[in-house]
This record gives C-alpha cells, sequence and structure tokens, in this order.
C-alpha cells in the first residue's frame, strides 16, 4: 500500500473526492463559461451531462480504482488482464496523467488570482470598490507577468510541499471545515445579490434556456466541464478509489459527491450574475468574471476586507483540495513503479507542470495576441484536457466498466443488481460512450461529412 494508507472510512472518502470535485471548476470555471455560452440552455445540457454521464462515469472510475487498488495506469493494465483484454488499455491511465499534468498548469495559475486576490482583501483594497475599479484592478494584476509568476510560484509549491509529504490527513480535516464555510460563504454571496442586484435577471438568465443561444460547441464545452467538475475522465477518482474500504456504497458516495459539486456551482452563479446584471457588466466577459464582479459585491458589505479575504482564502482551500488530485495520478504512478522517492516525483511532476503554466501567464499578458486558430496558449490547454482529453477518458473507462468488464465482476464491485444495476449498465454501456461520441464527432465535423 502507499504512503498514503487507508481511507479511515467512507466520510474520509467523500471529503477527499468532494474536494477533488469542488474547485476553481465550480465557483471560477462554471460562472464564466455559462456567461460565454448563453445561459440557461447551456445550464441544462451541462446538468444533463452530470446525471446521464458524469454519475455512471463517476461510479464506473470508483469501482474500477477500488479493484484495481494502484495508480490509474497500473490498475487498467491489472484489471485488462483479469478481465483477458489487452494491455493497451493502460493507455488510458497515461492519458489521464498527462491530462492532469496540464490542467494543474493553468489551474495553479488561476488559484494564483485567487492568492493575489486573497492578498489585496487583507489590505482592505475591495473596500468600496466600483465595477471600474475592480475591472481595472483585474487588469492591472492580468498585466503583471512577475506578480502572477510569484502566486503561481506559491500555490504550485502549496501543492507540491502536501503531495510531497504524502500526509492529507491535515488538508482533509482543514477541508472538513473550509467546505461548509465555503457554502456559507456563497449563501451569503446569494442573499447580497437578492438584496442588491438583479436577483431575477440572473435566475433567468440561469434557469431559462434559449436554445437558439446553443452552439454545437457550446455542448461540447457542458460536457467536457461535466467532466471537468467532477474530476473525471483522468484517474483522479480512481486513484482515490484505491483506497475506499470494500463495505462502502459506490452508488450513494458518488450521488452525494454529484449533489454537492453542483449545488456549489449553482450557488456561484446565483451570486455573480445578479451582479453582472445590476453593473451593466458582460456576462461573456471571461476568465476574469469572478474576479471582476464578486470584489464590487465585498465592497460593498459592511466589514468587507473580513468577507473577502474569508472568501478568498476559502476559494484557495478549495482549489489546493483539488490541486493535489491533479498531480496525484502522476506521482502515483511513478513512485509505485520506480525507486524514486515520492518528494522527488512530486517535485518532478509539480516542478514541470509548473514550468508550463508559464505559457499560461503569458498568454494574459505579452502573448495575449499569439494565437493559434482563434486561441491563446491557455485556451489551448484548457480546450484540449476540459473539452477532448477528459472527454475521450471517460468514454473509454465507460467501455472498459460497461462492456470489457464481466457483469459479476462490476455487479459484485458496485454491490448492486436489480433494476440500480440495470440503470447503471444501461447508462455506462449506451448513453455515456454515446453522448461522449456523438458529440466529438460532431464537433470535430466528421458526423457532417458522413451525412452529407
Ligand atoms: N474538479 C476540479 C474543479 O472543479 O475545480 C478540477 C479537477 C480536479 C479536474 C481533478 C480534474 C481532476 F482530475
Amino acid at each position: 500500500m502507499s504512503v498514503q494508507g487507508s481511507w479511515s472510512g467512507k466520510f474520509a472518502f467523500i471529503l477527499a473526492a468532494t474536494g477533488s470535485a469542488v474547485g476553481l471548476g465550480n465557483i471560477w470555471k462554471f460562472p464564466y463559461i455559462t456567461g460565454e455560452n448563453g445561459g440557461g440552455a447551456f445550464v441544462l445540457v451541462y446538468l444533463l451531462c452530470i446525471a446521464a454521464i458524469g454519475i455512471p462515469i463517476m461510479m464506473a472510475e470508483i469501482m474500477l480504482g477500488r479493484r484495481g487498488h494502484q495508480n490509474p495506469v497500473n490498475t487498467m493494465e491489472k484489471l485488462a488482464r483479469e478481465e483477458g483484454a489487452s494491455s493497451a488499455w493502460k493507455l488510458v491511465g497515461w492519458m489521464g496523467v498527462f491530462a492532469g499534468i496540464m490542467i494543474f498548469s493553468y489551474y495553479s495559475v488561476i488559484a494564483g488570482w485567487a492568492l493575489s486576490y486573497f492578498a489585496d482583501a487583507l489590505r482592505g483594497v475591495f473596500s468600496g470598490i466600483t465595477a471600474e475599479g475592480a475591472g481595472k484592478h483585474f487588469n492591472t494584476l492580468l498585466g503583471s507577468w512577475p506578480s502572477l509568476l510569484a502566486w503561481h510560484t506559491l500555490f504550485a509549491l502549496m501543492t507540491i510541499l502536501i503531495v510531497a509529504r504524502g500526509v492529507r490527513g491535515g488538508l482533509e480535516k482543514a477541508v472538513s471545515i473550509m467546505m461548509p464555510a465555503l457554502f456559507v460563504m456563497l449563501i451569503l454571496m446569494v442573499g447580497y445579490a437578492m438584496g442588491n442586484g438583479e436577483f431575477m435577471k440572473g435566475v433567468h438568465f440561469l434557469f431559462s434556456p434559449d436554445f437558439s443561444k446553443l452552439s454545437g460547441a457550446a455542448v461540447l464545452t457542458a460536457m467536457g466541464h461535466a467532466f471537468f467538475t467532477l474530476s473525471l475522465g483522468m484517474g483522479a477518482i480512481m486513484a482515490y478509489g484505491a483506497y475506499l474500504p470494500k463495505n462502502v456504497s459506490i452508488g450513494a458516495t458518488t450521488i452525494t459527491i454529484a449533489i454537492a459539486d453542483t449545488v456549489v456551482a449553482l450557488l456561484a452563479g446565483l451570486a455573480i450574475f445578479p451582479i453582472v446584471f445590476s453593473h451593466g457588466l458582460e456576462a461573456g466577459s471571461g476568465p476574469g468574471l469572478i474576479f471582476t464582479t464578486l470584489p464590487i459585491a465585498f465592497g460593498d458589505m459592511p466589514y468587507s476586507s473580513l468577507f473577502a479575504s474569508i472568501f478568498f482564502l476559502l476559494l484557495v482551500f478549495a482549489a489546493l483540495s483539488s490541486a493535489i488530485s491533479l498531480i496525484e495520478p502522476a506521482v502515483a504512478r511513478i513512485t509505485e513503479k520506480t525507486a524514486m522517492s515520492r518528494g522527488g516525483a512530486t517535485f518532478l511532476v509539480g516542478g514541470f507542470s509548473w514550468l508550463l503554466g508559464i505559457g499560461s501567464i503569458l498568454s494574459f499578458n505579452m502573448l495575449s495576441e499569439h494565437k493559434l486558430a482563434g486561441k491563446t496558449f491557455f485556451d489551448w490547454m484548457d480546450y484540449l484536457t476540459s473539452n477532448i482529453m477528459l472527454p475521450l477518458g471517460g468514454l473509454f473507462i465507460a467501455i472498459f466498466a460497461g462492456w470489457v468488464m464481466s457483469r459479476k465482476s462490476s455487479g459484485d464491485e458496485l454491490s448492486l443488481s436489480g433494476f440500480s444495476y440495470s440503470l447503471w449498465l444501461f447508462l455506462t454501456r449506451f448513453v455515456a460512450p454515446l453522448a461522449v461520441l456523438i458529440v466529438l464527432l460532431k464537433v470535430s465535423g466528421v458526423l457532417d461529412t458522413l451525412f452529407i
């Protein structure tokens, strides 16, 4: 067994997996991509993807992880051997290892923004800030690559130190307090939006679908985000599943995590859009959305510095508990298969990913005009991982769990039978893989060429 040891029980696993799922994806990314993709219809597709694709695939990942009991690469290899299938299935694990390294590279940059906002909030920068001031403040941060680099480095180091020491106990305990606190802060922000923003406009934007605004690319983004936000398709949850005790129900655990994750994202949306509309801001303004709207709300509240600093600190913790799971598959693979120490492996993986992050930093300033097919380096990292690698990883995981694994193995491991097992099998065999395949083919234009 690795240095991580076994989860002390179901609760510890739920905490770690929820810690991985709830992060920047919910609070930073969900609102801004919802704004960019027109709101309601996009949100509806996203919710459908969580229910019909995300939940069955999360169950499959946890199940494979618990059965394989190793890093994702070796888990896939071992289970393929057990089922008499090709050892090439381990490539799914490898793709996950690289996806994690790529996501961490820019995730750490954005978490750096949150760190910098935490420091600003402590200094009282947001008190009484106007919409214009908040926009300027954000642009000043983005314009300074040395500051972005410093914050990115600090966040990457924090993550590396936690993963290298291999003792998550402290962080998991912290998360058990921080998560509910984050939840309370979000409710508070929604309360502010109700009293001071265009609340009903925000609700309308999020929940009344207008399908004329929904492009094929938006459907892909919604599906990709369902994978991203639940940490699926790259073996992160699989790596955690390796330490889940046998007697825990995978189905119930998965549903708990998916609900918690979704509620946090929707609350973030409800806190942000009413402010966007009351200040005449642009819903589709991109990755800066929460950093240009939330400070306005904080600035207007009593004890603004206190609330703002608590919020950004909690956001950093949420990001940290996700970030550790992004590099864990790579670190686990190296430590389980080579003589390298855990510390060495973590510095290697984290260091490489940190270096890659510099490309994303420069995408917001020096290289912002250097685009390939309309996308900056940061855009490409995000697009390739969320929209391509995670859905592809998920597709193969679903095919493996649904078709390659015998029903006896999956039924035993999930401890499901009767209707619930049939429902899982149906979603995993047909709905999830077909949905992913159709969306990927449609967006790549292959479907259009086939049918014309
Ligand atoms: N789920 C995390 C978030 O929403 O912020 C991001 C993430 C973590 C994606 C781990 C993928 C992963 F494996």
